[in-house]
Protein backbone atom coordinates (compact mmCIF):
# COMPACT_ATOMS: atom_id res chain seq x y z
CA UNK A 1 0.00 0.00 0.00
CA UNK A 2 1.39 3.75 -0.82
CA UNK A 3 1.66 5.66 2.18
CA UNK A 4 -1.25 7.09 3.55
CA UNK A 5 -1.61 10.99 3.37
CA UNK A 6 -1.44 12.80 6.60
CA UNK A 7 -4.59 15.00 7.18
CA UNK A 8 -5.99 17.13 10.01
CA UNK A 9 -9.13 18.48 9.85
CA UNK A 10 -9.75 21.65 11.81
CA UNK A 11 -13.05 22.43 13.73
CA UNK A 12 -14.34 24.08 16.43
CA UNK A 13 -13.19 27.44 16.37
CA UNK A 14 -13.77 30.81 18.67
CA UNK A 15 -16.95 31.83 16.78
CA UNK A 16 -20.63 31.90 17.54
CA UNK A 17 -20.41 28.96 14.64
CA UNK A 18 -18.72 26.72 17.06
CA UNK A 19 -20.60 24.06 16.94
CA UNK A 20 -22.13 23.66 13.07
CA UNK A 21 -18.32 23.40 12.76
CA UNK A 22 -17.73 20.39 14.96
CA UNK A 23 -20.44 18.73 13.49
CA UNK A 24 -19.13 19.63 10.01
CA UNK A 25 -15.54 18.46 10.97
CA UNK A 26 -16.73 14.79 12.47
CA UNK A 27 -18.89 14.39 9.26
CA UNK A 28 -15.84 14.95 7.40
CA UNK A 29 -13.56 12.64 9.50
CA UNK A 30 -16.04 9.95 9.04
CA UNK A 31 -16.07 10.17 5.43
CA UNK A 32 -12.35 10.29 5.02
CA UNK A 33 -11.28 6.53 3.45
CA UNK A 34 -9.16 5.02 6.14
CA UNK A 35 -7.14 3.60 3.59
CA UNK A 36 -5.81 6.89 1.62
CA UNK A 37 -5.38 9.16 4.91
CA UNK A 38 -4.40 8.79 8.13
CA UNK A 39 -6.48 11.30 9.85
CA UNK A 40 -6.05 13.51 13.29
CA UNK A 41 -8.14 16.55 15.02
CA UNK A 42 -7.98 19.50 15.67
CA UNK A 43 -10.38 21.07 17.75
CA UNK A 44 -10.32 24.90 18.78
CA UNK A 45 -12.12 25.92 22.17
CA UNK A 46 -14.55 28.65 22.20
CA UNK A 47 -11.75 30.35 24.19
CA UNK A 48 -9.25 29.32 21.25
CA UNK A 49 -7.07 26.43 22.69
CA UNK A 50 -5.87 24.21 20.55
CA UNK A 51 -6.61 20.45 21.02
CA UNK A 52 -4.67 18.00 19.05
CA UNK A 53 -6.70 14.39 18.92
CA UNK A 54 -4.76 11.72 17.61
CA UNK A 55 -6.57 8.79 18.97
CA UNK A 56 -5.34 9.75 22.73
CA UNK A 57 -5.76 13.34 22.87
CA UNK A 58 -3.36 15.91 24.26
CA UNK A 59 -3.93 19.13 24.89
CA UNK A 60 -1.88 22.32 23.89
CA UNK A 61 -1.44 25.60 24.14
CA UNK A 62 1.26 26.17 21.47
CA UNK A 63 0.67 27.15 18.16
CA UNK A 64 1.28 25.10 14.97
CA UNK A 65 4.14 26.77 13.57
CA UNK A 66 7.22 24.74 12.66
CA UNK A 67 9.63 24.60 15.25
CA UNK A 68 13.23 23.93 16.02
CA UNK A 69 11.99 21.42 18.00
CA UNK A 70 9.42 19.53 15.69
CA UNK A 71 6.87 18.12 17.71
CA UNK A 72 5.50 15.48 15.70
CA UNK A 73 1.70 16.95 16.98
CA UNK A 74 1.93 19.76 15.19
CA UNK A 75 0.17 20.97 12.21
CA UNK A 76 3.11 21.88 9.99
CA UNK A 77 3.81 18.19 9.82
CA UNK A 78 0.72 16.73 8.43
CA UNK A 79 0.52 16.67 4.90
CA UNK A 80 -3.03 18.81 4.33
CA UNK A 81 -5.05 20.93 6.61
CA UNK A 82 -8.49 20.75 6.30
CA UNK A 83 -9.85 23.98 8.10
CA UNK A 84 -13.70 22.79 8.48
CA UNK A 85 -14.19 26.55 10.43
CA UNK A 86 -16.79 29.25 10.21
CA UNK A 87 -16.83 32.37 10.41
CA UNK A 88 -14.36 34.94 12.20
CA UNK A 89 -11.36 33.27 13.44
CA UNK A 90 -11.46 30.39 10.76
CA UNK A 91 -13.09 31.46 7.65
CA UNK A 92 -11.38 34.75 7.43
CA UNK A 93 -8.28 34.57 6.43
CA UNK A 94 -6.38 34.34 10.39
CA UNK A 95 -6.15 30.69 10.42
CA UNK A 96 -5.19 30.23 6.51
CA UNK A 97 -2.30 32.99 7.28
CA UNK A 98 -1.14 30.57 10.19
CA UNK A 99 -1.32 27.67 7.67
CA UNK A 100 0.35 29.88 5.21
CA UNK A 101 3.03 30.95 8.15
CA UNK A 102 3.60 26.87 8.73
CA UNK A 103 3.67 26.08 5.22
CA UNK A 104 1.38 23.24 4.99
CA UNK A 105 -1.21 22.97 2.16
CA UNK A 106 -4.86 23.16 3.31
CA UNK A 107 -8.28 23.05 1.65
CA UNK A 108 -10.34 26.05 0.38
CA UNK A 109 -9.78 29.92 0.22
CA UNK A 110 -6.38 31.34 0.82
CA UNK A 111 -5.27 34.21 3.08
CA UNK A 112 -7.29 37.27 0.88
CA UNK A 113 -10.10 35.27 -0.44
CA UNK A 114 -10.74 34.46 3.29
CA UNK A 115 -10.67 37.60 4.47
CA UNK A 116 -12.83 39.68 1.61
CA UNK A 117 -15.04 36.72 1.53
CA UNK A 118 -16.35 36.92 4.92
CA UNK A 119 -16.93 40.94 4.98
CA UNK A 120 -20.04 41.34 2.92
CA UNK A 121 -19.02 44.87 2.66
CA UNK A 122 -16.07 44.25 0.92
CA UNK A 123 -17.11 41.16 -0.91
CA UNK A 124 -19.30 43.48 -2.87
CA UNK A 125 -17.06 45.91 -3.49
CA UNK A 126 -14.54 43.62 -4.99
CA UNK A 127 -17.53 42.01 -7.07
CA UNK A 128 -19.27 45.15 -8.03
CA UNK A 129 -15.28 46.35 -9.70
CA UNK A 130 -15.10 43.02 -11.22
CA UNK A 131 -18.66 43.03 -12.37
CA UNK A 132 -20.39 40.84 -10.62
CA UNK A 133 -24.02 42.19 -9.75
CA UNK A 134 -24.93 41.83 -6.18
CA UNK A 135 -27.78 42.95 -3.80
CA UNK A 136 -27.54 46.51 -3.01
CA UNK A 137 -26.70 47.94 0.27
CA UNK A 138 -25.30 50.72 2.30
CA UNK A 139 -22.61 50.14 5.11
CA UNK A 140 -22.75 51.74 8.35
CA UNK A 141 -19.49 52.07 10.53
CA UNK A 142 -19.88 52.82 14.28
CA UNK A 143 -20.98 56.00 15.09
CA UNK A 144 -23.03 56.63 11.78
CA UNK A 145 -26.83 57.10 12.05
CA UNK A 146 -28.66 54.10 10.43
CA UNK A 147 -29.42 55.53 7.17
CA UNK A 148 -30.69 54.10 3.98
CA UNK A 149 -32.07 54.62 0.46
CA UNK A 150 -34.29 51.47 0.29
CA UNK A 151 -37.95 50.67 0.64
CA UNK A 152 -39.00 48.38 3.28
CA UNK A 153 -38.58 45.44 4.30
CA UNK A 154 -34.31 45.56 4.40
CA UNK A 155 -32.41 43.12 5.79
CA UNK A 156 -29.90 44.58 8.35
CA UNK A 157 -26.78 42.01 8.87
CA UNK A 158 -23.39 42.24 10.50
CA UNK A 159 -20.55 42.60 7.99
CA UNK A 160 -18.72 39.82 9.25
CA UNK A 161 -20.71 36.26 10.53
CA UNK A 162 -22.75 33.53 8.85
CA UNK A 163 -25.44 31.16 9.70
CA UNK A 164 -27.76 34.33 9.64
CA UNK A 165 -26.83 35.25 13.11
CA UNK A 166 -27.46 39.00 14.24
CA UNK A 167 -29.65 39.34 10.59
CA UNK A 168 -33.15 40.72 10.92
CA UNK A 169 -35.77 41.64 7.98
CA UNK A 170 -37.09 44.82 8.61
CA UNK A 171 -40.97 45.35 8.51
CA UNK A 172 -40.77 49.43 8.89
CA UNK A 173 -38.48 52.48 10.16
CA UNK A 174 -39.87 51.71 13.55
CA UNK A 175 -37.78 48.21 13.52
CA UNK A 176 -34.23 49.86 12.19
CA UNK A 177 -32.82 51.11 15.09
CA UNK A 178 -32.97 47.62 16.90
CA UNK A 179 -31.95 45.77 14.61
CA UNK A 180 -28.86 47.74 13.54
CA UNK A 181 -28.18 47.61 17.17
CA UNK A 182 -28.34 43.63 17.47
CA UNK A 183 -26.39 43.76 14.39
CA UNK A 184 -23.83 45.88 16.12
CA UNK A 185 -23.49 43.33 19.00
CA UNK A 186 -21.91 41.37 16.23
CA UNK A 187 -19.88 43.70 14.35
CA UNK A 188 -18.78 47.14 14.52
CA UNK A 189 -19.31 47.46 11.00
CA UNK A 190 -23.26 46.76 9.39
CA UNK A 191 -25.14 46.23 6.28
CA UNK A 192 -28.38 47.78 5.27
CA UNK A 193 -29.52 45.79 2.36
CA UNK A 194 -32.25 46.27 -0.41
CA UNK A 195 -35.10 43.39 0.49
CA UNK A 196 -34.82 40.95 -3.08
CA UNK A 197 -38.22 39.63 -3.96
CA UNK A 198 -37.37 36.41 -5.59
CA UNK A 199 -36.18 33.13 -5.11
CA UNK A 200 -33.27 32.22 -3.31
CA UNK A 201 -30.58 29.94 -5.53
CA UNK A 202 -27.19 28.46 -4.09
CA UNK A 203 -24.46 26.58 -5.92
CA UNK A 204 -21.63 25.25 -5.22
CA UNK A 205 -17.96 25.79 -6.70
CA UNK A 206 -15.12 23.32 -6.82
CA UNK A 207 -11.68 23.96 -8.52
CA UNK A 208 -8.68 26.27 -8.87
CA UNK A 209 -8.16 27.91 -11.80
CA UNK A 210 -10.92 26.77 -13.33
CA UNK A 211 -13.31 25.92 -11.47
CA UNK A 212 -16.99 24.39 -12.07
CA UNK A 213 -20.19 25.10 -10.91
CA UNK A 214 -22.60 22.00 -9.33
CA UNK A 215 -26.52 22.22 -10.12
CA UNK A 216 -27.80 24.84 -8.24
CA UNK A 217 -30.76 24.01 -5.67
CA UNK A 218 -33.38 26.35 -4.44
CA UNK A 219 -33.41 26.83 -0.85
CA UNK A 220 -37.59 26.79 0.37
CA UNK A 221 -37.06 27.86 4.08
CA UNK A 222 -40.02 27.02 6.77
CA UNK A 223 -37.90 27.62 10.05
CA UNK A 224 -40.09 27.22 13.28
CA UNK A 225 -39.28 30.87 14.52
CA UNK A 226 -41.88 32.02 12.57
CA UNK A 227 -39.52 33.86 10.32
CA UNK A 228 -40.43 34.05 6.37
CA UNK A 229 -36.93 33.83 5.42
CA UNK A 230 -33.83 31.61 5.54
CA UNK A 231 -32.86 32.08 9.28
CA UNK A 232 -30.97 30.54 12.13
CA UNK A 233 -33.99 28.15 13.01
CA UNK A 234 -34.07 27.61 8.83
CA UNK A 235 -30.67 26.55 8.37
CA UNK A 236 -29.75 24.12 11.45
CA UNK A 237 -33.47 23.06 12.99
CA UNK A 238 -34.42 19.16 11.58
CA UNK A 239 -36.80 19.76 8.75
CA UNK A 240 -36.36 23.48 8.51
CA UNK A 241 -35.80 24.05 4.61
CA UNK A 242 -36.38 21.99 1.40
CA UNK A 243 -33.30 22.50 -0.93
CA UNK A 244 -34.96 21.31 -4.78
CA UNK A 245 -32.57 20.35 -7.08
CA UNK A 246 -33.08 21.88 -9.70
CA UNK A 247 -34.51 25.28 -8.94
CA UNK A 248 -37.88 26.54 -10.34
CA UNK A 249 -37.05 28.45 -11.99
CA UNK A 250 -36.60 29.17 -16.46
CA UNK A 251 -32.93 27.36 -17.50
CA UNK A 252 -31.66 30.75 -18.37
CA UNK A 253 -31.89 31.64 -14.92
CA UNK A 254 -30.21 28.23 -13.72
CA UNK A 255 -26.94 28.62 -16.27
CA UNK A 256 -27.04 32.29 -15.09
CA UNK A 257 -26.84 31.33 -11.62
CA UNK A 258 -24.06 28.79 -12.55
CA UNK A 259 -22.12 31.63 -14.77
CA UNK A 260 -22.19 34.16 -12.31
CA UNK A 261 -21.30 31.84 -9.10
CA UNK A 262 -18.01 30.97 -11.21
CA UNK A 263 -18.23 34.77 -11.87
CA UNK A 264 -17.64 35.50 -8.14
CA UNK A 265 -15.23 32.90 -7.42
CA UNK A 266 -12.61 33.68 -9.79
CA UNK A 267 -13.64 37.60 -8.99
CA UNK A 268 -12.74 37.13 -5.21
CA UNK A 269 -10.50 34.66 -6.06
CA UNK A 270 -11.09 31.86 -4.18
CA UNK A 271 -9.77 28.31 -4.29
CA UNK A 272 -10.90 25.10 -3.41
CA UNK A 273 -14.97 26.02 -2.52
CA UNK A 274 -17.54 27.90 -2.15
CA UNK A 275 -21.11 27.83 -1.88
CA UNK A 276 -22.18 31.18 -3.81
CA UNK A 277 -25.68 32.28 -2.37
CA UNK A 278 -28.02 34.10 -5.30
CA UNK A 279 -31.41 35.22 -5.65
CA UNK A 280 -33.22 34.97 -8.96
CA UNK A 281 -35.66 37.74 -8.97
CA UNK A 282 -39.17 38.47 -9.68
CA UNK A 283 -37.91 39.51 -13.67
CA UNK A 284 -35.90 37.12 -13.84
CA UNK A 285 -32.51 39.36 -13.30
CA UNK A 286 -30.05 37.10 -11.31
CA UNK A 287 -27.65 38.59 -7.87
CA UNK A 288 -25.11 37.54 -6.38
CA UNK A 289 -26.17 37.13 -2.40
CA UNK A 290 -22.97 36.25 -0.93
CA UNK A 291 -19.85 33.61 -1.02
CA UNK A 292 -19.13 31.38 1.63
CA UNK A 293 -15.09 29.63 1.17
CA UNK A 294 -16.24 27.27 3.97
CA UNK A 295 -19.85 26.22 3.67
CA UNK A 296 -21.98 23.65 5.75
CA UNK A 297 -19.90 20.74 5.17
CA UNK A 298 -22.17 17.63 6.24
CA UNK A 299 -23.31 14.81 3.58
CA UNK A 300 -26.78 16.78 3.72
CA UNK A 301 -25.40 20.36 4.34
CA UNK A 302 -26.24 22.20 0.94
CA UNK A 303 -22.56 21.79 -0.64
CA UNK A 304 -22.72 18.62 -0.35
CA UNK A 305 -26.28 17.62 -1.35
CA UNK A 306 -25.64 20.09 -4.88
CA UNK A 307 -22.46 18.26 -5.60
CA UNK A 308 -23.99 14.80 -5.23
CA UNK A 309 -26.85 15.51 -7.59
CA UNK A 310 -24.27 16.67 -9.76
CA UNK A 311 -22.51 13.24 -9.88
CA UNK A 312 -19.83 13.93 -7.41
CA UNK A 313 -20.48 12.24 -3.85
CA UNK A 314 -19.55 13.65 -0.41
CA UNK A 315 -16.12 11.33 -0.12
CA UNK A 316 -15.53 12.10 -3.95
CA UNK A 317 -15.47 16.06 -3.20
CA UNK A 318 -13.29 15.53 -0.33
CA UNK A 319 -10.69 13.39 -2.23
CA UNK A 320 -11.16 16.64 -4.69
CA UNK A 321 -10.39 19.04 -2.44
CA UNK A 322 -7.30 17.64 -0.88
CA UNK A 323 -6.01 17.71 -4.50
CA UNK A 324 -6.60 21.13 -5.37
CA UNK A 325 -5.08 21.80 -2.03
CA UNK A 326 -1.94 19.99 -3.14
CA UNK A 327 -2.06 21.34 -6.67
CA UNK A 328 -1.99 24.93 -5.00
CA UNK A 329 0.46 24.30 -2.81
CA UNK A 330 2.92 22.44 -5.10
CA UNK A 331 2.10 25.21 -7.61
CA UNK A 332 2.83 28.35 -5.14
CA UNK A 333 5.57 26.33 -3.59
CA UNK A 334 7.81 27.34 -7.27
CA UNK A 335 7.51 30.94 -6.94
CA UNK A 336 10.76 33.02 -6.08
CA UNK A 337 10.07 35.90 -3.17
N1 LIG B 1 -31.35 41.29 0.40
C1 LIG B 1 -32.07 40.25 0.77
N2 LIG B 1 -33.32 40.04 0.23
C2 LIG B 1 -34.06 38.97 0.60
N3 LIG B 1 -33.66 38.07 1.50
C3 LIG B 1 -32.46 38.22 2.07
C4 LIG B 1 -31.60 39.31 1.72
N4 LIG B 1 -30.47 39.21 2.43
C5 LIG B 1 -30.59 38.09 3.19
N5 LIG B 1 -31.79 37.50 2.98
C6 LIG B 1 -32.27 36.31 3.68
O1 LIG B 1 -31.45 36.11 4.83
C7 LIG B 1 -30.69 34.90 4.73
C8 LIG B 1 -29.32 35.08 5.35
O2 LIG B 1 -28.60 36.08 4.65
P1 LIG B 1 -27.08 35.90 4.24
O3 LIG B 1 -26.91 34.74 3.35
O4 LIG B 1 -26.60 37.20 3.73
O5 LIG B 1 -26.45 35.63 5.68
P2 LIG B 1 -25.35 34.69 6.28
O6 LIG B 1 -25.57 34.70 7.74
O7 LIG B 1 -24.02 35.11 5.77
O8 LIG B 1 -25.66 33.28 5.71
P3 LIG B 1 -24.78 31.95 5.55
O9 LIG B 1 -25.28 31.02 6.60
O10 LIG B 1 -25.18 31.53 4.16
O11 LIG B 1 -23.35 32.33 5.68
C9 LIG B 1 -30.68 34.60 3.24
O12 LIG B 1 -30.46 33.23 3.03
C10 LIG B 1 -32.08 35.07 2.83
O13 LIG B 1 -33.10 34.17 3.19
MG1 LIG C 1 -26.10 32.94 2.99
Amino acid sequence: MSKRLRVAVLMGGRSSEHEISITSGRSVLAALDPERYEAATVEIGRDGRWELGTGAASAVETLPVPTSGGAPATLADVDVVLPILHGPFGEDGTVQGLLELADVPYVGAGVAASAVNMDKDLMKAVLQARGVPTTKSVTIREGDAARHPFEYPVFVKPARLGSSVGISKVRDASELDAAVALARQHDDKVLIEEFVDGVEVECGVLGNRRPIASLPGEIVAHGFSGADWYDYSSKYDEGGMDLIVPPRVPAEAVSRVQELSVDAFVATECEGMARVDCFVAVGGEVLVNELNTIPGFTPTSVYAKLFEASGVPYAELLDRLIELALERHERRSRLKY
